[in-house]
């Protein structure tokens, strides 16, 4: 029996599944600080003790002496900085965080070429500028940092001690160039970082280590239990899918929203800030598109409203097409395609007779559209694609689904426990590091359980139209 634990944004998820089937699976809830404007923050700690709770669940399913090997996926981007004996020396800054901005354009500035070995151009979400960020600001902080990890990687050192990371999650540091798959040390001299701090690279069925009796005493694992390195979350769902040849595409519906292609070569689009990073798996890269605000926006109406997203995804569906307003989805600013933190959400359009359903629509019709803007951005990689799986919380509404197939004029395909993407590529990874599974094995495709087609909606093409020129409109506003 295998386990993919996967450390979210609002939740630690962990999965236990022979392979196939999920056997077992524990969600425990987190919140997210924000002492300032624009911060977004957690404590590791926090993600810790939610795991331990969500295995101790998992644990009166499914008994712990029967997992064989453990893998992690996390949330991407955050910094989780260490003493020189493993001790979280701040809360870590997350991949929505938007204080490091100006800290971006001095990278930008001090290495012109960094959209080509990084990836993708520097802005606040990624690892680098958060570094500069905290030299800047907080230097006693800065004088003590001694070793620099990843969520999920914070996760792995609790569980077996080392310190290391996989490449799709070293991807988005900005500080891996991604053609050579090894850290730049061009990068981390421009941003304030010693080499020294970075974790070690593997791949994500590598096991990098075993269960401590520590860490077994304060979950139930099974002592020396082998841990492999596991990926950044869009690369374990695309694990989920099969997305790790080339050519499979899918979105994600989380917290945040991605679209991603998988590829088995390097080719940096950085203008429309398309990511192009280092899949979890040797020899294989991917793009993708990530949107800040994914699903989110209805999750952030319900709680406005104080009823379920469940409730306002019900009301939208009931809301008259031809009466909507527009929502510009930018709660926590935007990466792709505009690379914008500044910019922020906002209602256009109210009319005297606007109801709570139109506002509701207003804003799953947004999720929609984030996509359109994505699949715009890739051009022919995706127009090439006959369809995108969806994975990802989101993926539950078949109405959300609908609407993206038909902003985005592509088929879309549901798998059957599609909200489990990243803990079951994940736990596919922990297979593949023991031998149950091969590489080759992470390929295999999981049958689509449902299609949605692209269709006519009353006004649609007309509104997504006024939503991209209203972005253009308020940009410098914001
Ligand atoms: C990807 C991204 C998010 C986080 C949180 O670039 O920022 O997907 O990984 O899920």
């Amino acid at each position: 029996m295998f386990l993919g634990i996967d450390i979210g944004t609002s939740a630690v998820k962990v999965i236990c599944t022979d392979g196939a089937e999920i056997h077992a699976s524990a969600t425990t809830d987190l919140t997210l600080q924000s002492p300032h404007a624009g911060w977004s923050e957690q404590d590791p700690q926090a993600w810790w003790t939610a795991t331990c709770a969500a295995l101790s669940e998992i644990g009166r399913a499914t008994p712990l002496s029967q997992i064989t090997a453990i893998g992690l996926s996390g949330q991407m981007h955050g910094a989780v900085l260490l003493d020189d004996a493993h001790r979280v020396l701040r809360p870590a800054i997350l991949w929505n965080d938007s204080r490091s901005t100006e800290d971006c354009a001095r990278l930008q500035a001090a290495l012109p070429g960094i959209g080509t070995i990084s990836g993708v151009l520097p802005l606040p979400g990624f690892t680098a500028p958060k570094l500069m960020w905290v030299a800047r600001e907080e230097p006693e902080v800065n004088a003590r940092i001694s070793r620099i990890l990843l969520p999920k990687d914070y996760i792995g050192l609790r569980l077996h001690g080392a310190l290391a990371t996989d490449r799709s999650d070293a991807a988005g540091t900005l500080w891996l160039d991604q053609s050579s798959r090894d850290w730049s040390d061009a990068v981390a001299q421009a941003s304030d970082t010693d080499p020294a701090w970075l974790p070690r690279l593997a791949d994500g069925h590598e096991v990098v280590g075993q269960v401590t009796p520590e860490a077994a005493r304060e979950t139930g694992l099974p002592i020396g239990t082998p841990v492999v390195a596991g990926g950044g979350d869009a690369a374990t769902g695309a694990v989920s899918l099969g997305a790790t040849e080339p050519g499979r595409g899918f979105i994600s519906l989380g917290t945040s929203g991605q679209l991603f292609v998988a590829g088995d070569a390097y080719h940096p689009n950085p203008a429309k800030y398309v990511h192009a990073f280092a899949h979890t798996v040797p020899d294989r890269w991917y793009q993708m598109a990530a949107m800040l605000n994914g699903a989110r926006p209805i999750a952030w109406l319900a709680g406005q409203l104080g009823i379920s997203a469940g409730d306002v995804v019900a009301l939208a569906e009931s809301a008259d097409p031809t009466r909507v307003p527009i929502f510009l989805p930018y709660l926590t600013g935007e990466r792709s395609p505009h690379g914008d933190p500044h910019i922020r959400a906002g209602f256009f359009g109210l009319e005297d007779t606007t109801s709570r359903a139109g506002l509701c629509r207003a804003v799953v019709e947004a999720v929609a559209f984030t996509f359109a803007d994505a699949v715009d951005s890739f051009g022919d990689t995706v127009s090439a694609l006959p369809h995108l799986a969806a994975i990802g919380g989101g993926s539950k509404s078949p109405f959300l689904l609908q609407l993206i197939a038909s902003a985005t004029g592509k088929r879309i395909g549901r798998t059957a426990g599609s909200d489990a993407g990243p803990a079951m590529g994940a736990a596919h990874l922990a297979a593949c590091g023991t031998g149950a599974m091969s590489l080759a094995d992470l390929g295999q495709q999981p049958e689509i359980a449902d299609w949605f087609d692209p269709a006519d909606v009353p006004g649609l093409p007309d509104r997504l139209a006024r939503y991209r020129a209203l972005y253009h409109a308020l940009k410098d506003l914001s």
